[in-house]
């Protein structure tokens, strides 16, 4: 039988790209699987903070091993913002079209575009937490290209490609992303117990 995992979210391109690279052994299981429709609240200023809020209400109130991730996109020239905040960027009812506009507007002509997607799991397994990180360092391109991923995908040129998140096929952008890195650590770490 395969052990199970939740992860706590329902976000459907996250779930796909985990899905891909998780060793077939183990299922990943959305919060819709177990019939969790609550917005979890994400109020941390940290991304290990709101990773841990998400994977620990999804622990106790269903008591089932999971993890769940936090994402922010960290601009030098911006101080490291969005950071923590970047979901809601643009605001609470924006989107990822106006977060990259945002993005893109405070940014200006600025030559300094240096960025970095950084990833933080938090797994909960009986009781015990754990964290792990993931970072790809890259750069902020002045116009969107591209149309696979989400979120700010179309903007973010890793270094060494010449081809946006939003431009490349899932597999590549999952073997040098954030998230990428992060779950590979987690599936060592699953591997190892
Ligand atoms: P979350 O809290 O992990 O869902 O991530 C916060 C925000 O970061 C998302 O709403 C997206 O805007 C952005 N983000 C997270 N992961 C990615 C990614 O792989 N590509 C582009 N944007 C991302």
């Amino acid at each position: 039988m395969k052990n199970k995992l939740v992860f706590a979210t329902n976000n459907k391109h996250k779930l796909m790209e985990i899905r891909k690279i998780i060793p077939p052994g183990i299922e990943i299981l959305s919060l819709e699987d177990i019939a969790c429709f609550e917005d979890i609240p994400e109020t941390a200023e940290t991304l290990e903070g709101n990773a841990g809020l998400k994977s620990g209400f999804t622990y106790l109130y269903y008591q089932k091993d999971c993890f769940a991730d936090d994402t922010g996109l960290e601009v030098d020239a911006l101080g490291g913002k969005p950071g923590v905040h970047s979901a809601r960027y643009a605001g609470e009812d924006g989107n990822a079209e106006k977060n990259i506009e945002k993005l893109l507007r405070e940014l200006g002509d600025v030559t300094n575009r240096k960025a970095r997607f950084r990833t933080v799991i938090s797994l909960i397994m009986g009781g015990n937490e754990e964290f792990f990180e993931g970072i790809v360092e890259g750069q902020i391109i002045h116009e969107k290209r591209g149309s696979e991923g989400f979120g700010y995908d179309p903007v973010f040129l890793p270094d060494g490609y010449d081809q946006t998140f939003a431009e490349m096929p899932l597999d590549l952008k999952n073997s040098i992303s954030h998230r990428g890195r992060a779950i590979r650590k987690l599936i060592d770490h699953l591997s190892g117990l």
